[in-house]
């Protein structure tokens, strides 16, 4: 379907609190116990929702994909989202003890050498497994009230002559991103690593309607910006807050940016968060038709930005 309405990324989100869904070799716990959630949000007996994909799977659906001419970007969201790995392996967090703090979960520590290493183990798997030269770290919604009264965090600090726990989230995807293109591979992540200090390379995720600076700072610091704004690009919302109306209007370009800004929107996307979605017949119920507008304004609005950079 995506290919037919000639959608060309495929974005996996394929880690976040409730579920690990991604084999990984050197840390079997992760899809063990990690792909199934101990609450009863959706399933009604604890521990029996869940699932992952083994590394199969993930070939076959990137083979799949492949032929279509569709490339998979894998997402394993780090440094927050990411209870279903720190519950599972101790020594990842700032503190044994883990849950849901005030409003997000208790994140990874960027103070522990062993988390960063945890880190560069599972995305040399995720990296085997996908092609392409994009890959998405996460780095949305970190709570960092643990790393502000963890030892290890603040010696990081210190040693790296950081101002705070945003600067000590920015250094984390830094590291991070200088192990991917060592790699040869390009960092996306959600805007919120725009705090803290943006590296000149990383590609944004422009999701958060409360922050529309982060598309206008972005591209002025020469960084390449992805639009899902989720009013009204996620689809997991009913088409009362997103419609379809809102996809096909949308400006892509606006007259507030300059034509070398503009020239650095690459691409538009819809998000399905498929935790409220139960069944196959519900989720393509979301998908379509808003799905269809969504293909329409970025063949049509991103096709006039580029046009706007080759005129300058
Ligand atoms: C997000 O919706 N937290 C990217
Ligand atoms: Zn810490």
């Amino acid at each position: 379907l995506a290919a037919l309405h000639n959608l060309n990324v495929f974005h996996w989100h394929l880690t976040d609190d409730q579920g690990w869904r991604i084999e990984i070799d050197a840390y079997p716990r992760l899809t063990e116990t990690g792909a199934f959630r101990r609450d009863t949000t959706l399933a009604g007996e604890p521990g029996t929702f869940g699932g992952y994909y083994t590394k199969r799977q993930i070939r076959d659906i990137v083979e799949y994909a492949a032929r279509r001419y569709i490339e998979v970007v894998p997402e394993i969201d780090m440094p927050g989202h990411c209870l279903s790995a720190i519950a599972n392996y101790e020594g990842l967090s700032c503190f044994d003890q883990v849950g849901w703090g005030k409003v997000f979960t208790s994140p990874l520590c960027p103070g522990k050498d062993a988390a960063l290493e945890f880190c560069r183990n599972v995305w040399s798997e995720v990296i085997a497994l996908f092609p392409y030269e994009y890959v998405h770290i996460g780095g949305d919604e970190v709570e960092k009230d643990n790393w502000r009264k963890c030892a290890d965090c603040q010696r990081r600090i210190a040693q790296q002559g950081l101002k705070g726990v945003e600067e000590l989230q920015s250094w984390f995807i830094h590291e991070m991103e200088r192990f991917f293109n060592a790699k040869g591979r390009r960092m996306i992540g959600w805007d919120e690593i725009i705090e803290g200090g943006l590296s000149k390379t990383s590609t944004v995720m422009w999701w958060r309607n409360w922050a529309p600076q982060s598309v206008p700072e972005a591209t002025a610091h020469g960084n390449d910006v992805i639009y899902t704004p989720a009013t009204p690009f996620y689809f997991s919302q009913n088409e009362e807050k997103s419609s379809m109306r809102q996809v096909y209007d949308y400006d892509l370009a606006p007259a507030s940016l300059s034509a070398a800004q503009r020239a650095h929107i690459i691409g538009v996307q819809a998000n399905l968060w498929a935790e409220g979605i139960p069944s196959r017949s519900r989720m393509l119920y979301m998908y379509f038709p808003r799905i269809l507008a969504l293909a329409e304004l970025a063949w049509t609005c991103l096709l006039y930005t580029s046009d706007a950079a080759d005129d300058k």
